[in-house]
């Protein structure tokens, strides 16, 4: 059967055709219903089964006698280590963590934090805690502690899993100081710490809370499987949103099951046993679903790396871990190919390694610019695959659908709309755009199973946020259309949201730290184009009447604050202080028309302008920073 079909199929009959791929999943108890729609538009997936995850992404492999399969290749240059595990391995050891985390108190239900890098025990405590039906709450190591004080808060862990160090090119990255002070700035305590200690930076124990992960691991007694509803939450992942909090996204356990697994063979044509590569952190949702879940799920050997595509150490890195590990598919954002091909321009890195079972390349995360599309294609002669998801859906929404028909590529599409998802465009007052004609790219409730069904305890926020602007659609917040041809493309977002190295990032949430800073009276944070990063945070100051300290120093001063409050991955390293700012008549602060004179793009000046010629001003300030130099037209 073709896309085409497969995808009409998809829609036409939801309910025959999830419950078909779900006979691959192992049930303690089948549904009731596959798709369950008494409470829509809150749709829920496989109401009335049981299931566990954990069971189905590794004892179940080690039953069917893949015992000796490896489940989990670890390479990490920044430590200078490696080390494998079977699935028989990673049974034993997460069977341990579980019956650790259960010592702690630890029961079906309870939230459980985990902060740690890319290391193989992030991996184990993950599926420890599916095993055990607890729910998981990973938050990236390159966020500061008032970032993971707000995820402590919403969250509510009973315990954190956490390692004592990440580690970053040249840089020992400590996590003590950072887990203490988000714990000091949030309202919730968790009970105790369940500490991996790393050589490069081992963390003090506090006696009567922290607990030592290999000793605990080690006097541990094996827990079994306790089966959840399939509509219970495996785990929630707190991604930017529109303000400074961001929004707890939740995935449930027995629709996620199935459409990971149906991922890995229809999107990705993968075969159990082959080896899958995922080169992001655990900490994003590329992390959970195609680190951890997915690749498990269908019994592929995954690789989690723990380092850089340049530098750890230069730009073969990513060809030495195809060769090294035999993988077959790797998944990584663009931004990761720009970095190589900025470093490595003739790919000669690339001859040095035996590339010979490298099949396919999938990007995904931000746009990927036909540039860089282009370079992978020479350099690597397998076809590369722009794919289009986010951490809300958890899976593709977009794809070139490899397993099922493989589709011309055509660069800067992600192609079409995966079976599931009925992707429409809506012009601003919900009607349906022909193809061609940019507006709000929205899909058709319901959503697949393995989207997010709601968010963390915040069913109202959930409506609100994507369901309430176009009634019957999930609202995706990213503008594009649709060709005649039915491929998507993906042009921008709706909303604050940027793009940095393929990382998430709220603007609003920028000009929240810098707001705080006591010399501003107001600002505003835009993305500017990045040849590297794709975008780049920039703020514009307007200071309090009176403040006459030097400019650099106070930019000082508000790069220090976003990298303190947010996280270094925030990237923020440019301010300027201007006059004021362009605003409408209403008073809205124009954004956009100060990102089109950064980038150099035409723009027109707004009607509503309170007064134009603060947008020569601004042209002025950015001019000084090295942006745009275009005039309006
Ligand atoms: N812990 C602590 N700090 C971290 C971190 C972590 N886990 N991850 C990143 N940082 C820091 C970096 O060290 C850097 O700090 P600096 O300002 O002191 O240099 C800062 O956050 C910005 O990081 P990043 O935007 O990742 O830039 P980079 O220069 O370190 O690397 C790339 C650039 C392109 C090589 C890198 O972003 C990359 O590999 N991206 C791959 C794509 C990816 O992982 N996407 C995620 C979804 S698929
Ligand atoms: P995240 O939730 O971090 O995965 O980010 C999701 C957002 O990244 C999407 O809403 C898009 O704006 C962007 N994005 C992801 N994949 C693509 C893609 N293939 N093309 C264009 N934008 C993408």
């Amino acid at each position: 059967m073709g896309i085409a079909e497969e995808h009409r199929r998809s829609l036409a009959d939801p309910d025959g055709f999830w419950a078909a791929a779900a006979e691959v999943i192992d049930w303690e108890r089948r549904w009731d219903r596959v798709l369950d729609d008494d409470a829509a538009p809150m749709y829920r997936w496989f109401a009335g089964a049981r299931l566990n995850v954990c069971h189905n992404a590794v004892d179940r492999h080690v039953r069917l006698g893949h015992g000796d399969r490896p489940a989990l290749i670890w390479d990490s240059p920044v430590s200078g280590q490696q080390q494998t595990l079977t699935y028989a391995q990673l049974l034993d050891r997460t069977a341990r963590v579980a019956g650790a985390l259960r010592d702690l108190g630890v029961e079906a239900g309870d939230r459980v934090l985990v902060y740690m890098p890319n290391v193989p025990e992030a991996v184990i405590g993950m599926l420890a805690c599916a095993r055990i039906g607890a729910i998981h709450a990973v938050v990236f190591g390159g966020f500061a502690a008032a970032e993971l004080a707000t995820r402590i808060d919403d969250a509510r862990p009973r315990v954190v899993l956490a390692a004592s160090c990440g580690i970053e090119p040249g840089r020992v990255v400590a996590y003590q100081p950072l887990l203490e002070g988000a714990i000091e700035l949030a309202r919730h305590a968790p009970e105790r710490v369940l500490w991996l200690q790393r050589e490069q930076a081992r963390a003090e124990l506090r006696p009567g809370r922290d607990v030592d992960w290999h000793e605990a691991e080690a006097a541990a007694r094996p827990a079994d499987c306790v089966a959840v509803d399939a509509t219970d939450p495996l785990y929630i992942l707190h991604t930017s949103g529109t303000t400074g909090l961001p929004k707890g996204v939740v995935h449930d356990s027995g629709g996620y099951a199935v459409a990971l697994h149906w991922s890995m063979r229809h999107v990705y044509d993968m075969a159990p046993g082959e080896v899958y590569w995922a080169a992001s952190d655990i900490g994003w949702a590329v992390g959970h679903s195609y680190i951890v879940y997915g690749p498990l799920l269908y019994g592929c050997t995954t690789v989690l790396y723990e380092g850089k595509p340049v530098g750890t150490p230069d730009a073969g890195a990513f060809w030495r871990v195809i060769a090294e590990h035999r993988v077959n598919l790797l998944f990584t954002a663009p931004t990761a190919f720009r970095a190589i091909k900025r470093d490595d321009p003739d790919a000669e890195h690339v001859a040095r390694h035996d590339l010979s079972r490298f099949r396919t390349l999938f990007l995904a995360g931000e746009r990927a610019d036909p540039d860089t599309l282009r370079w992978a294609e020479r350099a690597l002669g397998v076809p590369v695959i722009d794919h289009w998801w986010q951490t809300e859906t958890g899976w593709p929404m977009a794809a070139n659908c490899l397993g099922i028909e493989p589709l011309p590529v055509v660069h800067g599409s992600p192609a079409r709309a995966v079976p599931g998802y009925d992707v429409r465009v809506l012009d601003e007052h919900g009607a349906e755009l022909p193809p061609g004609q940019t507006g709000a790219v929205c899909v058709r409730l319901p959503l697949p199973p393995g989207t997010l069904p709601t968010l963390w305890e915040d069913d109202a926020g959930y409506r609100e946020k994507y369901l309430s602007r176009f009634p019957g659609f999930y609202e995706t917040a990213d503008a594009g259309y649709v060709d005649a041809d039915g491929y998507v493309w993906i042009m921008s977002r709706t909303d604050d949201i940027i793009n940095v190295a393929g990382h998430r990032l709220s603007t609003g949430a920028m000009e929240e730290v810098l707001s705080g800073h006591p010399d501003v009276a107001e600002c505003a944070v835009i993305g500017v184009k990045d040849a590297l990063k794709g975008q780049l945070p920039l703020g514009l100051v307007v200071l309090k009447a009176g403040v006459a300290r030097e400019p650099d120093e106070i930019v000082g001063e508000l790069v220090a604050r976003v990298r303190q409050q947010i996280g270094p991955v925030a990237a923020f390293k440019q301010a300027v202080i201007v006059e004021r700012l362009p605003k409408t008549r209403s008073g809205k602060i124009l954004r956009g028309t100060m990102r089109s004179i950064a980038d150099d793009e035409t723009y027109r000046v707004p009607p509503t302008i309170d007064d134009p010629v603060i947008l020569d001003e601004i042209a002025g300030a950015l001019r000084g920073l090295g942006y745009g130099t275009q005039t309006s037209s």
